[in-house]
């Protein structure tokens, strides 16, 4: 019997992968998106409509694959955003709406799955965090406060579920060729834009930091790929980083004043602007 593993925010870039490689490895997929016409042309065991930030939503993608495939082996909190833009001009609405779907979508899937999984006595939910839940970095401290808060909940959960036999990883990308970063400039608050803003060389700093991340970038499939393999090992890890480089590995054990320090050096425009 194919394990079946639904998926969150398959639209386009890591979801979208990995619904495609699962599905190839006989995977039943259950692939969602928030607009399911961005589903039509994938292969899929069920395509469903699914909006993390409705409830209802959720429990109809949860109660319809129960309904048509049976159980639930796998789930892969996928679907999350960036906000960019220094705290002070971030608005609190902004703000409200991604941890909406970072953080109180992934307990929404969590709620309505686990009763399933332990009533099977198994399954396994991954949380798709990012490098950025593990240190925060100038004009992207709301987005990495998402994925903080996500780490936090599944080391919570981690424990919590482990009695049940329901396994909880999380998984920490660094740069990820796919709409992430068109989404997060789409999403970059109206005073970030403005030409009077105290932190327009910061931003512009930023930008040029993105740019040359954009060239080493992995492609999904190095995401996808290590999905599958904890989704296949037994006693997976609590945490997987991935496509980082050594360099950005060994900078994630620095203190507090070496990383301010090597911060400074990557943002020195913030340096600047205080000079103006
Ligand atoms: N790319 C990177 O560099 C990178 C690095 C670290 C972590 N990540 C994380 O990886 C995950 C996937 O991002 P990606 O890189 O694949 O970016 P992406 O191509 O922009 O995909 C994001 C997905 O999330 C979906 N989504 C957003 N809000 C949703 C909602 N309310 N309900 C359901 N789906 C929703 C999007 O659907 P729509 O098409 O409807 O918007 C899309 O399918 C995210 O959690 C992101 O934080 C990405």
């Amino acid at each position: 019997m194919s394990k079946v593993v639904l998926i969150t925010g398959c639209s386009t870039g890591i979801g979208r992968d990995l619904a495609i490689r699962l599905s190839e490895s006989g995977y039943a997929v259950v692939a969602t998106a928030r607009n399911p016409e961005t589903l039509i042309n994938l292969e899929a065991a069920l395509k469903l409509p699914l909006d993390v930030t409705q409830t209802d939503s959720v429990r109809s993608a949860v109660e319809c694959t129960l309904q048509l495939l049976g159980r639930i082996n796998g789930l892969v909190n996928n679907a999350g955003y960036a906000i960019r833009g220094a705290i002070e001009e971030t608005s609190e609405r902004q703000v409200q709406e991604m941890f909406d779907t970072n953080v109180f979508g992934v307990m929404r899937l969590v709620r309505a799955v686990v009763p399933p999984m332990r009533e099977q006595k198994a399954g396994c939910i991954i949380n798709v965090s990012s490098i950025a839940g593990k240190r925060s970095t100038p004009a992207n401290g709301a987005y990495s406060a998402s994925k903080f808060a996500l780490e936090a909940l599944s080391d919570a959960l981690r424990l919590e579920l482990a009695p049940f036999g329901i396994k909880v990883v999380v998984i920490e990308p660094g740069s990820i060729r796919t709409h992430f970063m068109t989404t997060a400039i789409a999403h970059t608050p109206e005073q970030a834009l403005s030409a009077n803003s105290p932190y327009r060389m910061l931003y512009r700093q930023s930008e040029l930091f993105a740019e040359g991340m954009q060239r080493h970038q992995s492609g999904p499939e190095a995401v996808s790929r290590v999905i599958q393999q904890v989704i296949e090992t037994d006693k997976p890890k609590a945490r997987y980083l991935v496509a980082i480089p050594l360099s950005g590995r060994l900078i994630l054990y620095l203190g507090d004043s070496f990383w301010d320090y090597a911060l400074r050096r990557m943002f020195p425009s913030s340096a600047v602007a205080s000079h103006e």
